[in-house]
């Protein structure tokens, strides 16, 4: 059997493939909160790194087809160790060696489902801009840059150029607090279900060792709750007024 064939066609294989897409995932998420942190800046900085990514083109689309070929490959994977484990559960081989597995992975399951249904309302949300009026890119004033925006000290986005106000659309967008709440609510599950998968992903690679299983469930946790508090914080600033409305942000972050 040829690599492809033995990834996708064993128990093992299916384990690995879950891992790597889960890390790429996770290389993703970790990006995105990082460049979306910017958000407490001067507004040049999150309009800017947005219209630099969209400036990228072709590799941009490279990026989104990997990140959904990743999204595709995980569920399935997903799916079929799950109908395996429950075909194992029928016999009473499979029940001694998976209840504790069966409970984490139970939990895993919803968590992931509450993630996908939160990634295609987000995508609706800011990416596509229909979920909620008020948000709609086109309807938001654009963005006239400052300053230059440097990425690694080059000038890649001008001072004067016109760019879309994604600040704007963020800080208008939780401005809705059931839409900030249901944001809080979605990356406390993606993070309850990033706890479990990075100590599985470990696991699957062969990367978890009795010796340090502790550690990797202590950094698991910290890593975790990192990740939350930074997501958390950027629609709770809205909801607590600490991120001004467009009208205000400019003179308000200088
Ligand atoms: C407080 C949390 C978040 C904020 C403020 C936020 C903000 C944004 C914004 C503003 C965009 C649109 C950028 C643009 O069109 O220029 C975007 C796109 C996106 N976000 Fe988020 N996001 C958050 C959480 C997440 C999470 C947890 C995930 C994954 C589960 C995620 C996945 C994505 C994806 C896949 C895109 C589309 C990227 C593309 O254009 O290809 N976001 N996000």
């Amino acid at each position: 059997m040829n690599l492809l064939g033995s990834l996708f066609g064993s128990s093992i294989g299916r384990k690995i493939l879950m891992a790597v897409t889960g890390l790429i995932l996770i290389g993703f998420v970790v990006g995105h909160l990082i460049g979306n942190l910017q958000v407490f800046q001067h507004p040049d900085k999150l309009n800017g790194y947005a219209q630099f990514l969209h400036n990228l083109g072709p590799l941009l689309w490279v990026a989104r087809i990997g990140l959904i070929v990743a999204v595709v490959v995980h569920i399935w994977a997903a799916t079929a160790l799950t109908l395996e484990n429950n075909r194992a559960r029928g016999s009473a081989y499979g029940v001694k060696h998976t209840l504790r597995a069966t409970l984490a992975s139970r939990a895993m399951r919803w968590t992931g489902l509450v993630v996908l249904a939160f990634l295609l309302y987000h995508l609706a949300h800011f990416t596509f801009g229909g979920a909620q009026a008020a948000t709609f890119k086109s309807s938001l004033a654009p963005h006239v840059m400052t300053a230059d925006y440097s990425v690694a000290g080059f000038p890649v986005i001008k001072a004067g150029a016109t760019v879309p106000d994604v600040h704007a659309m963020v800080v208008l967008g939780f401005q809705n607090t059931l839409v900030a709440l249901f944001y809080i609510i979605a990356v406390g599950l993606l993070s309850l279900h990033l706890l479990h998968g990075i100590e599985s992903l470990f696991q699957s690679l062969g990367l978890r060792t009795e010796k340090w299983a502790g550690c990797l469930r202590g950094f698991a946790a910290a890593f975790c709750l990192i990740y939350f508090l930074g997501n958390l914080a950027i629609p709770g600033a809205v909801l607590a007024g600490k991120l001004p409305p467009p009208a205000k942000a400019a003179s308000a972050q200088r």
